[in-house]
């Protein structure tokens, strides 16, 4: 089986680490649109055609599934994503949405995205649909740079943290869906400060839907991560999340540009 995944940038090798730890057989592609992240503060317009260009160059390396591991695209491109490929073409939004349900006691749920994201509302729209749920959202810009910066760990990062999050945890959420790919990063910071939420990581959550959405397994192991410009962030950042030993590949932009 071969697994296409793309993200804007470096983010989304969150979710191609649980990906790769539950298929370990599957051949999984990667492409991180480095040359024109962020996607979270442009138009709906822009996503779409980024995102239409990513996804057929990986299909043009015989994927069998696609997943788009970027919140801004999910939020954006799934639905014509899905019309223009032959494959499935799974989101994290719901993935993340149905964890979420099922975790929150008090059925106030926080989400936290880009801008883009969170101007979508395609986290509240589906979890929406899953019952009487109260839905607090909010965009935390910084937290993006943040983690490219590497401050992981950092005071900075927490101040931020609480800047952002203090509101959403005063209106009294007991759950906060990790809607952007870069923050699954700061989980434990998170957690540090509000030890009580229950934090949901879409990357992980989007590995379990998955297995259970596919049978066929098999494979050669194969992993490969193609980005679309250099980064040093990217192969810092790559070298925490999945290891060194996965070699970056650096793709000629115009080589995904055909629209
Ligand atoms: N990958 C994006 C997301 O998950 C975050 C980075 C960006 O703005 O492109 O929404």
């Amino acid at each position: 089986m071969s697994i296409g995944i793309f993200d804007s940038g470096v983010g989304g090798l969150t979710v191609f680490k649980e990906i790769s730890k539950e298929f370990p057989l599957a051949d999984i592609y990667y492409l991180g649109d480095t040359a024109r992240v962020p996607y979270g503060n442009k138009s709906k317009e822009t996503i779409i055609r980024y995102s239409l260009e990513c996804a057929n160059y990986l299909y043009n390396l015989g994927i069998e599934v696609l997943i788009v591991a970027c919140n801004t695209a999910s939020s954006y491109a799934l639905e014509i994503l899905n019309a223009n490929f032959d494959i499935p073409v799974i989101g994290v939004i719901k993935p993340g949405v149905e964890l979420a349900v099922k975790s929150t006691r008090n059925g106030k749920i926080g989400v936290i995205g880009t801008q883009a994201t969170v101007k979508s509302g395609s986290y509240r729209t589906e979890i929406e649909k899953k019952g009487n749920f109260i839905v607090y959202q909010k965009a935390c810009p910084l937290f993006v740079p943040l983690v490219e910066e590497g401050l992981i760990d950092h005071k900075i990062t927490e101040l931020t943290v609480k800047e952002y999050l203090e509101d959403l945890v005063n209106k009294d959420i007991d759950t906060l869906i990790l809607g952007c790919t870069h923050y699954p990063l700061l989980k434990n910071v998170i957690q540090k400060l509000y030890p009580h939420l229950n934090i949901i990581d879409s990357s992980k959550a989007t590995a379990i839907y998955l297995k259970k959405k596919v049978i066929t397994l098999g494979g050669t192991g194969e992993r490969k991560i193609f980005i679309t410009d250099e980064s040093s962030s990217f192969e810092k950042l790559k070298n925490l999340v999945v290891g060194a030993d996965i070699f970056l590949e650096k793709l000629e932009l115009s080589k995904i540009c055909t629209l």
